[in-house]
């Protein structure tokens, strides 16, 4: 048996063509949809995901304005920027690529700016609405994840869902995403005991860990039939690759994302979507 590819780039694909008549609907009514990038630092890796960023806002009609900021920038400094975005009324969304350098407080960033702008949902005010149900902006790699799901036509209701994450970033958003939906969730990470007694019974597995000297999710590891979400974006032998061997894994699984090609491109439509979301916020137009 050999299971289903989820398609990454053309369910993104799909989400933008929306987000490109939906900003393109918001500019006839005069808001001109902006984001505010944020990069800090020397990262190539973070250097490429804003530049990706950038790209994709480009291809749907968005406005980028770009802060390159040097790695010794102090908190003080980046929080004044941070003030003067929330206070631009011709940028809509914020985005400050994470990791910070040490020096910098990530929290004490996140949370100046504006919910209303919080393209990332990661403020306090957007995450505590997603707990409780109520979140217009939501972060973008677990939304895209839904968006997935959604695209596949996979009801969740019922499933035993086993993450292998608990960030702020992934694990602890998405968790309460996929309890909307009537799942029974799992919240794996680096201290679970006996990781593979959970992964083996879970119907569908999340998985983000992204360094495979310490985990490789394997085809043992996995039941017949399981939906495997591959959300890592690391280097193996060499390549770009997740926490399995696609190829391997999909063998057993129903469904899986590739990596590169799997949630990668959906998290970037989903940042899109929540830019174009809060452009309609700043005029009243709703979501
Ligand atoms: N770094 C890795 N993923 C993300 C993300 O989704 N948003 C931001 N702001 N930084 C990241």
């Amino acid at each position: 048996m050999s299971g289903t590819k989820i398609d990454g780039l053309a369910v993104a694909q799909a989400v933008k063509e929306r987000v490109k008549k939906a900003a393109s609907e918001i500019k006839s009514q005069g808001v001109n949809p902006c984001l505010a990038t944020v990069l800090v630092g020397d990262s190539q890796a973070s250097a490429t995901y804003v530049k990706n960023k950038q790209k994709a806002c480009a291809e749907v009609g968005i406005t980028t304005k770009d802060h390159h900021l040097q790695d010794s920038i102090s908190q003080k400094e980046l929080n004044s920027l941070v003030d003067s975005l929330n206070n631009d009324k011709t940028v809509h969304g914020i985005l400050v690529q994470l990791p910070l350098p040490d020096q910098i407080n990530e929290f004490e960033v996140v949370s100046r700016i504006l919910p209303t702008k919080d393209v990332d949902g990661l403020t306090p005010h957007n995450a505590g609405l997603l707990a409780m149900g109520k979140a217009v902006l939501k972060a973008c790699t677990p939304s895209g994840i839904m968006e997935l799901f959604d695209y596949y036509k996979i009801d969740l209701a019922g499933k035993n869902i086993v993450m292998i994450n608990r960030s702020n970033l992934i694990g602890k958003p998405l968790y309460h995403m996929l309890l909307e939906k009537n799942a029974t969730v799992t919240t794996c990470h680096s201290k679970t005991k006996n990781l593979a007694d959970f992964t083996k019974s879970a119907d569908v597995i999340i998985t983000a860990v992204g360094d495979r000297t310490k985990f490789t999710l394997k085809q043992d590891m996995i039941k017949n039939g399981a939906i495997v979400i591959d959300v890592a974006i690391t280097r193996h032998n060499g390549k770009l690759a997740g926490d399995c061997d696609y190829d391997d894994i999909i063998k057993k699984a129903s469904f899986a994302t590739p990596v590169p090609g799997g949630v990668g491109p959906i998290t970037v439509a989903m940042l899109l979507k929540n830019t174009v979301t809060a452009a309609s916020l700043s005029k009243g137009l709703g979501s």
